[in-house]
C-alpha cells in the first residue's frame, strides 16, 4: 500500500473527508484508489465508524436495501442473506476498512464545527478532546448523511408529558432496555416501526403498531441461491451478476410503478392479502393513500411482520391520537390502547452537510438558496462536494456514482493545473424547480436547509445511477463550472 498514513503532526491535507459512514469509507477507497500520492484523512466526529449503523441500536436493527447493492462494489457482501442485520454491517464495514488499509486515516472525536473557505483553499475548525484546532485542505468532501444525528424529527403527541411509562426514541434507544412483558406502542408506520414489531413481539405481552396512514409492505425472501449457475461459476463473477440483476430488477419494478400504478398497487396488495390473519383487513391497515414508490416502499425479510401478526402477539392500528394519558393512548375514534412502553417511530429530521457552518468569502452559504450542481457539488461553493444517495434505491450507489465523478473532476484539475473550480450559475430564473430527493415522504416534506434543485444538468438533485453513472463517463464536467488556476 503506498499514500502516508496520517500522524499527528500533519495540518494540511489534499482532501479531507468528513464523516465515517459507508459513504465517507466508499470516498476514501475510491479517492486513494485514484490519487495514491494524495493525503487525506477522514474526520469523524464519534467514536467509531458506520454512522447510521453505529448510531441506530433498535432491537432488529437492519437494512431494507440488499447488501449486494447497498454494500460497496469493491469488497462484495458474501453472506446469503441480502438484507443485512445493523451489526453485521457494521463488521462488515469494519472488515472493508482494515483489508483496504483505510482505518489508519481516520480521525476520531474529530468534530468539524465550521468550514472557511478563502482564495484557494479550506481551513477546518476542528473539535477533538475539548481543545479546538485547524486543519487546511484543497478539497472537502462531505460524507455526513443526510439527517442530524443529536435531534430526530420534532413530533406533537399531545398529553406525552403525563404518560407515566416509558417513553423511547428509536435514535436513542436504551442499551439495556428490558421489554420482556411489556405492552408496547409504536407510533409510526415506516422501515423503524416494521422492523421493531417483529423483533419486540418475540418477547413483549403485546405490541401494537399505531400508523396514521399505511405504508406498502413487501415480504421478500430473505436469502439468495443463484441456482445452478451459481454452483458453476466463481464467486466474484456470481456477486456481479447478482448486483447487476438487482439493480436491473430494481429499476425496472420502480419504471412499472410508475407507469402502472393501479397494477402495482394490485400486485402489492395481492402479496399483503397473501400474508394477513384472518380478522386483520387490508383496509384500513394496508391500503395506502398514495401510489406504489410515490414513499419508500417497505421490506419485510420472509414475512417476519406478518408473521408477527399472524401469532396474536403484534397488532395494528391505523388512526389519529386523541390524547395520551398516564397509561395509554385515546384514538380519536374512542378507541384506547393501553401500554407501558411507547415507541415514537416518527422519522428523522433532515439535515445537510452535517449542519456545519460554512463560509466563503467571510459570508455564510445558506443551503437552501442555493442549487445542485450535478447532484453533488453547491452552487457557489469551490472545491467541496457533497455525497448523496438515492431514495429509490441503494443509497450507496448514489453516493459511489458521485464518487466517480468527483474523481474525474481531481483528474481534470489535476491535468490542466486548476486549483479551484466552483458551480456558478448566472440567471437561475428558468430553471424549473424539482425536490432533491423525489420522495413525497413527510419528513422531506417539512425538511428546512435543503438545497434546490432543478429538473435538467447540470442543476439537478439525484436521479438515478445508470444516467449518474453515464455522467460521470461521458457526461460534461464543466458545464456550469468556474475553474481557474
Ligand atoms: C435505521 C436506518 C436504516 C436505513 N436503511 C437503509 C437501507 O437499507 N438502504 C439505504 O439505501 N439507506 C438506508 N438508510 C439511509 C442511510 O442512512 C444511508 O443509506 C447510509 O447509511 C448513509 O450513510 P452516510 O455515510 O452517507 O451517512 P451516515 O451514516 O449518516 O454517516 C455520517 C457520518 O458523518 C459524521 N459526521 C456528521 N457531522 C459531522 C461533523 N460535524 N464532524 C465530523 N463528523 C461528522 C457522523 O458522525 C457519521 O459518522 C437507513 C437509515 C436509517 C436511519
Ligand atoms: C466473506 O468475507 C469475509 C470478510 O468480510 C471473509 O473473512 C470470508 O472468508 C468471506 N467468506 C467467503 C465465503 O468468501
Ligand atoms: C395532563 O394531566 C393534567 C392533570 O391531570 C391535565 O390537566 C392536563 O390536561 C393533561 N395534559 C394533556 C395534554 O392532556
Ligand atoms: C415474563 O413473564 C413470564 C411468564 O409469566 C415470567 O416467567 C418472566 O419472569 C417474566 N419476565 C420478566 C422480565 O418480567
Ligand atoms: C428513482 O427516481 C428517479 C426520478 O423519479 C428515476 O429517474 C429513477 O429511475 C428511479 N431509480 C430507480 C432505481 O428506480
Ligand atoms: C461543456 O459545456 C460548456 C459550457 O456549456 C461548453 O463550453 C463546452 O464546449 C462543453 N464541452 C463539451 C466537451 O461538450
Amino acid at each position: 500500500m503506498t499514500g502516508e498514513l496520517v500522524t499527528s503532526e500533519q495540518t494540511s491535507f489534499d482532501v479531507l473527508i468528513v464523516g465515517a459512514g459507508i459513504s465517507g469509507i466508499n470516498a476514501a477507497y475510491r479517492l486513494h484508489q485514484a490519487f495514491p500520492q494524495y493525503r487525506y484523512a477522514i474526520l469523524e466526529a464519534r467514536d467509531r465508524i458506520g454512522g447510521t449503523w453505529d448510531l441506530f441500536r433498535y432491537p432488529g436493527i437492519r437494512s431494507d436495501s440488499d447488501l449486494y447493492t447497498f454494500g460497496f462494489s469493491w469488497y462484495p457482501w458474501n453472506r446469503s442473506n441480502p438484507i443485512g442485520e445493523g451489526k453485521d454491517i457494521l463488521a462488515y464495514l469494519n472488515d472493508a476498512m482494515t483489508t483496504h488499509n483505510i482505518s489508519p486515516h481516520v480521525l476520531f472525536q474529530h468534530r468539524v464545527l465550521s468550514v472557511e473557505w478563502d482564495q484557494r483553499s479550506w481551513t477546518v475548525n476542528i473539535q477533538c478532546d475539548g481543545s479546538q484546532f485547524q486543519y487546511t485542505a484543497k478539497f472537502l468532501i462531505f460524507g455526513t448523511g443526510y439527517y442530524d444525528y443529536n435531534e430526530p424529527l420534532a413530533t406533537t403527541i399531545p398529553g406525552i408529558e403525563n404518560f407515566t411509562g416509558e417513553v423511547i426514541r428509536p435514535q436513542f434507544w436504551p442499551e439495556d432496555f428490558d421489554y420482556a412483558n411489556k405492552t408496547i406502542v409504536i407510533i409510526g408506520s415506516g422501515a423503524t416501526a416494521v422492523t421493531l414489531v417483529p423483533k419486540l413481539a418475540e418477547k413483549a405481552d403485546r405490541v401494537t403498531m399505531l400508523q396514521r396512514s399505511p405504508t406498502y409492505l413487501a415480504s421478500i425472501t430473505n436469502r439468495y441461491s443463484g441456482g445452478w449457475l451459481s454452483r458453476i461459476l466463481p464467486t466474484t463473477i456470481n456477486y456481479y451478476i447478482n448486483r447487476l440483476k438487482r439493480l436491473v430488477m430494481g429499476r425496472l419494478f420502480f419504471a412499472f410503478c410508475t407507469a402502472y400504478p393501479k397494477a402495482a398497487r394490485g400486485m402489492l396488495e395481492k402479496g399483503m392479502m397473501k400474508e394477513l390473519p384472518p380478522g386483520v383487513p387490508l383496509s384500513p391497515h394496508f391500503k395506502p393513500r398514495y401510489n406504489p414508490w410515490e414513499q419508500r416502499l417497505c421490506a419485510c425479510p420472509n414475512g417476519d411482520f406478518f408473521a408477527a401478526l399472524r401469532s396474536g402477539k403484534a397488532h395494528v392500528e391505523t388512526g389519529y391520537i386523541e390524547t395520551v394519558d398516564s397509561d395509554g393512548i385515546q384514538l380519536k375514534s374512542g378507541k384506547r390502547l393501553s401500554a407501558d412502553t411507547i415507541v415514537t417511530a416518527t422519522g428523522l429530521k433532515l439535515q445537510f452537510m452535517g449542519g456545519i457552518p460554512i463560509i466563503v468569502n467571510g459570508e455564510k452559504i445558506d443551503l437552501s438558496e442555493k442549487h445542485m450542481w450535478n447532484g453533488f457539488m453547491l452552487q457557489d461553493l469551490p472545491n467541496a462536494a457533497l455525497l448523496l444517495g438515492y431514495t429509490n434505491a441503494s443509497w450507496t450507489l448514489g453516493a459511489d456514482a458521485s464518487m466517480s465523478s468527483i474523481c474525474r473532476l481531481l483528474k481534470l484539475m489535476d491535468r490542466k493545473g486548476y486549483s479551484v473550480a466552483c458551480p456558478n450559475l448566472k440567471d437561475s430564473s428558468k430553471l424549473e424547480p424539482r425536490p432533491l430527493l423525489d420522495l413525497a415522504s413527510n419528513y422531506i416534506k417539512r425538511a428546512q436547509g435543503v438545497p434546490k434543485a432543478a429538473s435538467l444538468r447540470p442543476w439537478i438533485g439525484r436521479t438515478d445511477y445508470f444516467s449518474d453513472l453515464w455522467f460521470a463517463t461521458f457526461g460534461n464536467i464543466t458545464n456550469g463550472l468556474k475553474l481557474s488556476a
